[in-house]
């Protein structure tokens, strides 16, 4: 059992990639073999549609037919059990890198065909059971009015239309900086954001922890 985290933040050490760590321990917990992989590490680039893998008779498979940097990551993540993925919001959508690989990872896994009226699932009976993880400054209510759950929500709903299952985590209000002293950031009450990190940085982690359990425990179910 194999659960592989994606990073999509180019800051290590930081929000998105604390909460990864937490769901690779819950899977850890649950008897899987786990890795983290930081998109940020390689220039890595989107899908350049050269439709590869929606030729006739192609024998791609479901992974991306360009021999890049990001195939050895694709690889990994179309031999792993369950995956999760985490990004900061930035100006309301996943990380460009997080975008890159969502698209390289999950178009090739998508089928134009039908059968008997119904959608080719290139993954057959195969599920993968998924999670998004995002970080933000809003807080829930700018969430609601910044319409988040459209943009953001995207990204989880084509990793469950593709994938099988897929659940979301949004962790708001996030510490950015270290000192906001040194930073043009006035609208934020660096009081606050330190209560805020201090109080629910910690039950976000756990829920995290709590994803990656439930992830091995539905990639068990759905063997
Ligand atoms: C380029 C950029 C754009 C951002 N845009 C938004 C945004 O639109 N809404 C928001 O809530 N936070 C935004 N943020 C804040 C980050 O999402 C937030 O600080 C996140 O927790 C950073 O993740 P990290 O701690 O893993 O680096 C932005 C940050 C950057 C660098």
């Amino acid at each position: 059992m194999k659960v592989i985290a994606i990073s999509g933040s180019p800051r290590k050490g930081w929000n998105t990639e604390t909460l990864l760590h937490k769901a690779l321990e819950g899977a850890a917990s649950e008897g899987a073999e786990t890795e983290l992989v930081h998109l940020y590490d390689e220039p890595l680039k989107g899908c350049l549609e050269c439709y590869a893998c929606k030729r006739k008779g192609n024998h791609t498979d479901g992974l991306c037919a360009i021999r890049d940097n990001m195939r050895p990551i694709l690889e990994k993540a179309l031999n792993a059990d369950a995956i999760v993925i985490g990004s900061p919001n930035f100006l309301g959508y996943p990380s460009g890198l997080t975008r890159a690989f969502i698209e390289r990872f999950l178009y090739p896994l998508v089928s134009y065909e039908v059968h008997d009226g119904e959608r080719v699932r290139i993954l057959g009976d195969r599920i993968i059971p998924s999670a998004m993880i995002f970080t933000m400054n809003a807080n829930e209510y700018f969430y609601g009015t910044m319409h988040y759950e459209t943009t953001l929500g995207a990204t989880t709903m084509n990793l469950e239309a593709v994938l099988g299952y897929a659940e979301q985590y949004n962790c708001y209000n996030t510490l950015q900086f270290k000192d906001y002293s040194k930073m043009d950031a006035g609208m934020f009450d660096p009081e606050v954001k330190q209560k805020q990190h201090e109080t629910q940085f910690p039950i976000d982690q756990q829920k995290c922890f709590e994803i990656g359990q439930r992830l091995v425990r539905k990639a068990r179910e759905s063997k």
